[in-house]
């Protein structure tokens, strides 16, 4: 664990993390009864919680297709990227180019563990286990430096993980230090849990808090992610329900809604 910029301590199994909450409403099996208690609570609250989990997912498949190759990004650092899951970030963009290099960062050190086992299978691939909350920690680590081609455009993605950053660690202002960093051409991917319905914003902010002890933001409105990409160019469609952000096929599903959906983007460099 050579590139760990956090300490290591044993894993709580009676603590609900995000990364296996997430993979069990993701239809993994990489979870414990803690996680599936508090997923089943979860549902309660918002139904669609598991549909709108599965559903941005692909839209991380799609956007990462897509800026290899229409914008030809072949580098990507994938902040908060989850346990290992069907297809991966730097499996997608390899089939789009065979050169294309990936960082991983997550800050859960099960996550790093598995990362580090599945993930760094070739010289391109870097798994670090670092906190987001310190975006130029992460742009500055070696792997990061050993990897990239500071030239060369990126593909910084925060694909539900913002939500998991409180207010005081200002989460606007990491995309902005981000995009501060990358050279022009670049591409920052956002996306966020919001809901338009207040009760539901600090029902769920306040459920997930407790659970999880404190590894959990807030459930944010569209204005505040809307926020987020103030420093660039929004690409088309905009900042919608990452259902609607370049569909595969006009028939696809908008499982989200005002009451819960995933939020989101692409935001060009300048
Ligand atoms: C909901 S999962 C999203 C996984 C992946 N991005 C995806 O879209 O499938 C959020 C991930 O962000 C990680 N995370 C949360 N806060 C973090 C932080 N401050 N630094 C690094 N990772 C963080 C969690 O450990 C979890 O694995």
């Amino acid at each position: 664990m050579d590139d760990d910029t956090l300490p290591l301590s044993p894993p709580d199994v009676g603590v609900p993390t995000i990364a296996r909450m997430d993979n069990y409403l993701l239809g993994g099996k990489d979870h414990y009864e803690a996680e599936r208690q508090a997923s089943h609570r979860l549902l309660t609250m918002v139904p669609t919680a598991r549909t709108v989990a599965v559903h941005r997912r692909r839209f991380l498949e799609r956007v990462v297709r897509t800026l290899a190759r229409e914008l030809g990004i072949r580098q990507f650092i994938d902040h908060g990227c989850g346990l290992p899951a069907l297809d991966n970030v730097h499996e997608i963009a390899q089939r789009v180019h065979p050169h294309a290099r990936t960082v991983y960062v997550d800050d859960d050190p099960v996550v790093a563990s598995y990362g580090q086992a599945y993930l760094e299978r070739d010289e391109r691939t870097a798994f670090l286990r670092a906190d987001i909350r310190e975006p130029a920690a992460v742009l500055d680590h070696p792997r990061v430096r050993e990897l990239f081609d500071p030239r060369e455009p990126v593909a910084a993605l925060f694909v539900s993980v913002l939500h998991c950053v409180p207010d005081q660690d200002d989460p606007a202002g990491i995309i902005g230090t981000v995009a501060s960093r990358l050279p022009s051409g670049s591409a920052v991917v956002i996306s966020h849990l919001v809901s338009d319905e207040e009760d539901v914003r600090e029902r769920v902010t306040d459920f997930m808090r407790r659970r999880t002890r404190g590894s959990w933001g807030r459930v944010r409105s569209r204005q505040e992610v809307e926020r987020c990409f103030a420093p660039l160019e929004i690409l088309h469609p905009g900042v919608v329900d990452v259902c609607a952000w370049r569909p595969d096929s006009e028939l696809a599903r908008v499982v989200g809604s005002g009451r819960w959906m995933e939020y989101g983007g692409v935001g060009r460099v300048r």
